[in-house]
């Protein structure tokens, strides 16, 4: 059994009311702003008790965190497969989620998202890119958890704004003011995003050590030491 603490990392040391280690960039405190960032991620649930049902990692959080390109970078690194479940739910559906948001509404794809969902219960060795609102449903991260490790990627509404902004296929974010659409929701989220087991920031931090992250927390889940490829 892997016997890892509540917190990787000290607690941080400088909370914010909002995210308790993130502190805004340019700040004066930006010297210690690794320091504290990396504090962000911690265990929302207790991975120090390896269960042989975890099976799958799952990549939650909101647009524009970079839930697929980490998600592949880790399948690649953990020689599993990947899947997106928007990508699942556009096949199955026939059609992109632009024409399911305009044609069907939002609620037929949440239902959509749900059943799919479901269907990923039976996976093993994935990695599962989740779309940015699916864990809304506390029924949806309920099933994920049942057979993943669940990791939300955070990254401030500033940050998402500037990944997404050139970007048109999010229907969501196609409104007249999407930064602050991007500010109101991920607000609204938080407390979804915060019953992932584990939360990494990926503002301060590239591609490369995201990913590694990751797999170590992985590798903890399941009992084992982390192995860099
Ligand atoms: C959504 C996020 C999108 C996609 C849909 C709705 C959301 O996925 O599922 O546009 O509600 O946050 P990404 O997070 O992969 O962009």
């Amino acid at each position: 059994m892997v016997q890892a603490p509540r917190w990787n990392t000290s607690p941080p040391k400088f909370p914010c009311p909002k995210f308790p280690c993130l502190i805004p960039a340019h700040s004066p405190a930006q010297s210690q702003n690794r320091r504290a960032t990396r504090a962000l991620i911690r265990y929302s649930s207790p991975v120090n008790e390896a269960t042989p049902t975890i099976r799958n990692l799952a990549l939650v959080g909101f647009m524009g965190t970079g839930k697929s390109t980490v998600g592949h970078h880790v399948a690649d690194d953990l020689r599993f497969t990947f899947l997106d479940t928007d990508d699942l739910l556009e096949k199955r559906a026939d059609k992109s989620i632009a024409r399911i948001f305009a044609e069907d509404g939002e609620p037929v794809f949440r239902q959509l998202e749900s059943d799919l969902v479901r269907d990923l219960e039976t996976k093993t060795n994935c990695v599962i890119a989740t779309g940015g609102g699916l864990i809304v449903n506390p029924a949806n991260l309920a099933s994920l958890k049942k057979h993943a490790l669940v990791i939300c990627l955070w990254a401030s509404p500033e940050a998402i704004w500037q990944r997404t902004r050139h970007q048109s296929h999010r229907p969501l974010l196609n409104g007249p003011d999407p930064l602050q659409t991007i500010r109101t929701l991920l607000a609204a989220r938080e407390p979804y995003y915060r019953q992932a087991d584990v939360l990494v920031n990926t503002e301060y931090r590239g591609l490369r050590e995201v990913t590694h992250q990751i797999i170590h927390h992985f590798h903890q889940s399941q009992g084992q030491p982390h192995t860099r490829h």
